[in-house]
């Protein structure tokens, strides 16, 4: 007796919620539309149609991966942020909503200015400047990552969303590759100490790539070097925003005063926690 659809969705969602995986109902629907080639209104709008053994097969593989606790957006390939759809490859992160407030920092301070400049450092999909870049028409990007496959990941993005003629990506450790002053740079640098990766949930733990999440034995390494290096590639009157982990607002603050920025202030994200440092470089006097 062939499955309907419906059928393959319930016991696919009773699967992943008997292991624990709360959002089980919505990642068996998006797995399900995935395998058939369907969106989710045409799949819901469909329930009661027979699915070939073909597809059960193949169904039955992308949830086994969920089950192993595989992030739904690694097993689909993309995920969406700031309304923009960002293809992933298993050297990027997957974007994070709570990033997005980097975003909208960007395009406040750089909305109506000619020919803005953005420096993204640790671009992986290149989530945070092609979403800057294409809110802000007249702008041109840099990202930079020292992965070689996730900068081939954010120039696929570039061009897929049309941005790559004001989008440059380079190879190298934060601003060893950059030449030149910006009037933003942003990053979201891996923060999480070395010794408190293995304590993730293991979507993030056993599937994002460590060079995205470990940031040294106190999880500050790459702020020292964000800090060293932003006086010399700021623009005078120039932003630099930077997600941090929830506890570590005061550190990052002080790593960028000791560095000679001023305006230095941290922002909560939506959840209220500690999410964003940002600091200027003093304008011309
Ligand atoms: C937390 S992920 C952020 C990726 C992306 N910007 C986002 O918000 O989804 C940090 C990124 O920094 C990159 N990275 C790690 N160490 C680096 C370094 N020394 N220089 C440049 N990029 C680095 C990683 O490869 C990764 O893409």
């Amino acid at each position: 007796m062939s499955l309907t659809r419906g059928q393959l969705w319930r016991s696919a969602r009773d699967q992943l919620a008997s292991v624990g995986i709360e959002t089980a109902a919505l990642d068996a629907r998006v797995l399900l539309a995935h395998g058939l080639g369907l969106d989710r209104t045409q799949l819901i709008a469909s329930e009661a149609e027979p699915v070939g053994d073909a597809d059960i097969a193949a169904y039955e593989a992308l949830v086994a991966r969920r089950l192993a606790r595989e992030p739904v957006a690694r097993i689909v390939g993309r995920q969406e942020f700031y309304g923009l759809d960002f293809s992933l490859n298993e050297a990027t992160l997957i974007p994070r909503p709570e990033t997005e407030m980097l975003v909208d920092f960007g395009i406040a301070r750089l909305k109506g200015r000619q020919g803005a400049t953005i420096l993204d450092l640790g671009t992986g999909t290149g989530c945070i400047v092609l979403s800057l870049l294409a809110n802000l028409p007249d702008a041109k990007g840099v990202g930079v990552d020292l992965s070689v496959r996730a900068l081939a990941q954010a120039r696929e993005n570039a061009v897929v969303l049309g941005l790559d003629n004001r989008f440059a990506a380079l190879e190298g450790s934060w601003f060893a590759p950059v030449e030149g002053r910006f009037d933003l740079i942003v990053a979201n640098p891996p923060y999480i100490a070395s010794d408190t990766v293995k304590e993730l949930a293991p979507e993030v733990a056993l599937y994002d790539p460590g060079l995205a999440l470990d940031g040294g034995q106190d999880g500050l390494e790459p702020y020292r070097a964000i800090a060293a290096g932003a006086a010399d590639h700021l623009d005078p009157g120039g932003v630099l925003a930077v997600e941090i982990g929830f506890d570590q607002g005061a550190r990052v603050s002080r790593l960028l005063e000791d560095a000679g920025l001023s305006g230095v202030g941290v922002e909560k994200d939506l959840a209220g926690h500690d999410r964003m440092v940002v600091a200027a470089l003093p304008g011309l006097p």
